[in-house]
């Protein structure tokens, strides 16, 4: 015998109803439950304090830490300000600060003496490995954002045309958050931190990837701001 919605109403009203109701009140209570606690939480999970986080993998490099929390704080406040200006893109903007803050972890393992980088992997490395330390903490989305902003994004086709130390896989920012991470860090070095490039300076210094990223970057300089 089949069995079809509402026969529990129709054999037997009182008691059929109630085992349904009940069923919604459980079911209501454990959809709140999971939304305050963040059972079934989207992606952009939050953490309490990326300066803490930082400082885990940065305590043996004192000189190192406070260089890219220079650097770091201009990218956040920059993309911060970007979301302020602009309700129109709905950022998220705990998440934005949260990974403006993270997204140059990886560069602890890289080969950098200029800024007091003494690792040994190759530079261009360091969103890939930063990726790699933030999936390791659970942040796949502050993940997504260390891989994707080298340049305006790279993908598997420059890798292979300029030989790249890398994956031969797309590393382009998709997201708005993402886009506007790698678009705010592009004015701000590590060697001089507390200078903020000019447009025409941040233009300059992607000219190496290639005329593709300099239109991406001019795109976004038309979303972003208001030149
Ligand atoms: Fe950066």
């Amino acid at each position: 015998m089949s069995v079809k919605a509402g026969d529990f109403c129709r054999a037997s009203p009182a008691g059929g109803c109630l085992q349904t109701k009940n069923v919604l009140k459980k079911a209501r209570r454990l959809f709140v439950v999971s939304q305050v606690y963040g059972i079934f939480a989207p992606k952009k999970r939050s953490i309490v304090d990326p300066q803490a986080l930082i400082h885990r993998y940065y305590a043996d490099w004192p000189e190192l830490e406070d260089i890219l929390l220079r650097h770091s704080e201009r990218v956040r406040d920059r993309a911060l300000s970007i979301a302020a200006r602009h309700p129109e893109l709905h950022l998220d903007e705990r998440f934005l600060a949260e990974a403006a803050m993270l997204h140059d972890i990886g560069i602890v393992r890289c080969n950098a003496p200029g800024i007091k980088c003494f690792g040994t992997e190759p530079y261009i490395r360091h969103g890939l490995l930063g990726g790699e330390i933030l999936r390791s903490e659970g942040l796949p989305s502050h993940a997504r954002v260390a891989e994707r902003h080298t340049g305006t994004g790279l993908t598997a086709e420059a890798i292979r045309r300029q030989g790249l130390p890398l994956p031969e896989r797309d590393f382009v920012p998709e997201t708005a958050e993402e886009q506007v991470v790698c678009y705010a860090d592009k004015f701000y070095s590590k060697t001089r931190p507390d200078v903020e490039k000019t447009p025409e300076q941040a233009l300059q210094s992607l000219a190496k990837f290639g005329e593709e990223g300099l239109g991406v970057f001019r795109g976004w300089m038309e979303r972003f701001e208001d030149y």
